[in-house]
């Protein structure tokens, strides 16, 4: 018997002093996606933004829909717009943030499932790690560098040519 183990890691940042230009950008833009949220039903609003290799900055943000699995989030919203637009242009990065009045949501959200996979989709196409920021109701914020840190032993396309 073998164990394997994965080490993953984020970085935490107490703010926006320490971030490029660029990624604040990107953050800001991501709230402004988060103003325009569609969620009346759980009240818990997200945007999100992606920045593609030729600099162009693409949103989104959750819209949901009175049959609840018909609803998306935020980041395939902005992910699958830029692909549709631009297609097979690499992703550099995407920042999600969140934000709900109904209660106090310090730490950042992370992306569920379906997305983590959505964007790792997108990863493999380019072959360059795509780098996640995340923040939610405070200054805190996290950066993840690559989607193997939020989905390890990932499925790929690779997997069905085998
Ligand atoms: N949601 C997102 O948009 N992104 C996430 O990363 C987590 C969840 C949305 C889906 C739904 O509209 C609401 O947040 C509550 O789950």
């Amino acid at each position: 018997m073998i164990t394997h183990t994965f080490s993953i890691a984020y970085n935490e940042y107490s703010g926006t002093d320490q971030l490029s230009t660029e990624d604040k950008t990107l953050l800001q833009e991501a709230w402004t996606a988060c103003e325009s949220a569609y969620a009346p039903y759980s009240k818990f609003h997200v945007g999100a933004s992606v920045r593609l290799a030729n600099e162009l900055i693409f949103k989104g943000n959750n819209q949901e829909n009175a049959a609840y699995p018909s609803g998306i989030c935020a980041e395939r919203v902005a992910v699958f717009s830029a692909s549709a637009t631009y297609p097979g242009v690499p992703i550099r990065s995407i920042a999600v943030v969140a934000k709900t009045d109904v209660f106090n949501l310090s730490n950042p959200v992370t992306p569920c499932g379906a997305c983590r996979q959505v964007i790792a989709e997108y990863e493999m196409l380019s072959g360059e790690p795509i780098r996640i920021l995340l923040q939610g109701n405070s200054d805190k914020i996290w950066i993840i560098d690559g989607i193997a840190n939020l989905l390890p032993l990932m499925f790929h396309g690779g997997e069905l040519k085998k």
